[in-house]
């Protein structure tokens, strides 16, 4: 039901078993796999990191009707790997097990789950290029781009072993003098954790980190569409003294899974980051049994270019937070507001810039920018193409499929766009960068702010008032200035509005894992 319903991808359903789990299928509907991507998968065979089952109460298991489910690459369209096809009954054993784990898990020390998490960071690091190679086979970003996750993905393993001894409670002056009032903090208990397949290993260290830390236990729902990343991580994580049962893995059905998750009473909450239509469904779902809810939805980041900004920073600022993972994250620029006077010179040097970007495999080298994820995601960008240029919007580059077919997509820049197309008002999440103009800063504020969501936001000016001015009128919860890069394991991410509920990362991501219970010791004057 929730999952499935408006899921940001198409999730394919589950097949019968064909062949042994671990092998590797190239189906004949299939292209021959390529040499690069088949001696990859071959390595990280042999490495043991090419997982294909799910992971209960701390074993490999298939689905129980032994259904799977195939995952692509999407640069070719080959078969990496089948992959259990899970549902609720594997899902409600996973909870069971996480249930029982959280009494060991959240007794030991601070210190004690730290070392673990230590070691599993630097078990992510020690693997970093078959993690890498991995995510750019399942999900398609270049080999640079994902080991750039990967490394930005075990940060916050790091990040949350370190903070897991800083979860202090108070101690409250208190109202009489007979009582003294404690508040503590403790693990919240079991966590449904549903992650996307935009970045397949960070999206779920950014959650699994400060759950294990605070002495929670997790089941993992990666996306269907790239669950190798996250099984892999999650071999490593057992390999690192991660307990059966703290960490599970399922992935299939997504919505027998989500379901499964949702009406658990064990579940004490819910994580997920995703379109806004599907966090929307699953905050409903959690109602019933209360469950605190942690969500990071869509975005529709605009990126502001003010007359006196320094054009290069300007260009390379948007460029990156345009194009990065081929426009495919929430907190990508979906709207460049460009200022009058800059306007112009801003189109052809940010059009230039973006001429340079090299479309390809992944594993070329020089590739700067991959696939998009599957036809649905090139189909969604075409069509706000047609809609945005049938209203009056002028190409002036790519615009069209890109001649290496697949999923590949011309980087496009589209100018003389308005607050009245598709583009303007829903996230594009495909290379595209739409040129909006604005007269005075009041109007860029106003866009800016028109729109349902608040994720991200960037500003370009060399006016440090108007910098302030800016970032403090915009409702957004992360604002990056002169800067299009902003995402750190040590800095909170997470939207307001309909962007989302809560934040991942830094010290307030390890809040929503946790509960505060106040003592009140009565009596206290009596010898
Ligand atoms: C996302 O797209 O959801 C996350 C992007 C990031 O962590 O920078």
């Amino acid at each position: 039901m929730v999952i499935g319903a408006a899921a940001r991808v198409a999730i394919g359903g589950c097949r019968k078993l064909v062949s042994s789990h671990t092998s590797l299928l190239v189906s004949s509907q299939c292209r021959q796999m390529s040499m690069d991507a088949q001696s990859v998968s071959e390595k990280l065979r042999s490495s043991g990191l090419l997982r294909t089952q799910g992971l209960i109460g701390g074993k490999w298991i298939d689905s129980y009707d032994n259904k799977t489910i195939k995952v692509n690459n999407p640069a070719t369209g080959e078969i990496i790997a089948d992959v259990a096809c899970m549902g609720t009954k594997e899902t409600n054993d996973a909870i069971a097990s996480s249930y029982e784990a959280f009494t060991s898990w959240s007794r030991l020390t601070a210190g004690e789950r730290s070392k673990v998490l230590r070691r599993w960071y630097d078990l992510l690091i020690a693997h970093k290029e078959e993690l890498g190679q991995l995510i750019t086979l399942e999900q398609g970003k270049p080999l640079k781009e994902a080991i750039g996750e990967v490394v930005y993905g075990a940060s916050f393993i790091e990040y949350y072993a370190e903070e897991a001894k800083r979860v202090y409670g108070d101690i409250i002056p208190s109202n009489l003098s007979d009582r003294r009032l404690l508040v503590l903090k403790q693990p919240i208990g079991v966590v449904g954790a549903i992650a996307p397949w935009n970045f397949p290993l960070a999206m779920i260290t950014r959650k699994v980190g400060p759950a294990l830390a605070s002495g929670c236990t997790v089941v993992v729902k990666p996306s269907e569409l790239t669950p190798l990343t996250a099984l892999a991580a999650a071999e490593l994580a057992l390999q690192a003294g991660v307990p059966p049962g703290a960490l599970n893995v399922v992935m299939g059905n997504a919505p027998e899974i989500g379901d499964a998750l949702l009406s658990s009473r064990q579940v004490r909450k819910i994580t997920f980051t995703g379109s806004t239509a599907v966090g929307k469904k699953l905050m409903a779902a959690a109602a019933p049994t209360v469950k605190k809810v942690s969500l990071e939805l869509g975005g529709n980041a605009p990126s502001i270019v003010f007359d006196d900004a320094d054009l290069d920073v300007a260009v390379k600022g948007t460029l990156a937070a345009k194009f990065r993972n081929s426009g495919q994250t929430c907190v990508c620029a979906n709207r460049v507001l460009v200022q009058d006077g800059i306007y112009d010179k801003f189109a052809a040097a940010f059009s230039e810039a973006v001429q340079k970007l090299e479309v390809g495999d992944g594993f070329k080298e020089g590739t700067t920018q991959g696939p998009l994820i599957n036809d649905a995601a090139v189909q969604k960008v075409e069509s706000f193409i047609q809609d945005a240029v049938s209203k009056g919007a002028k190409i002036i580059l790519g615009g069209k499929r890109h001649s290496l077919g697949m999923t590949f997509y011309e980087p496009t820049v589209i100018r003389d766009v308005s607050d009245n197309m598709l583009m303007s008002k829903e996230e594009i999440f495909g290379p595209v960068a739409p040129l909006i103009r604005f007269k005075t800063e009041e109007d860029a504020i106003r866009l800016a702010n028109d729109t349902i969501a608040g994720l991200a936001a960037y500003i370009f000016t060399n006016s440090v008032q108007r910098s302030w001015r800016v970032f403090e009128a915009l409702e957004y919860g992360l604002v990056g200035v002169n800067e299009g890069l902003i995402s750190t394991e040590v800095a909170p991410f997470g939207g307001v509005k309909q962007s989302g509920l809560g934040r991942e990362g830094s010290k307030y991501g390890m809040d929503e894992y946790l509960e505060i219970k106040y003592v009140c010791l009565g009596d206290m004057n009596r010898h």
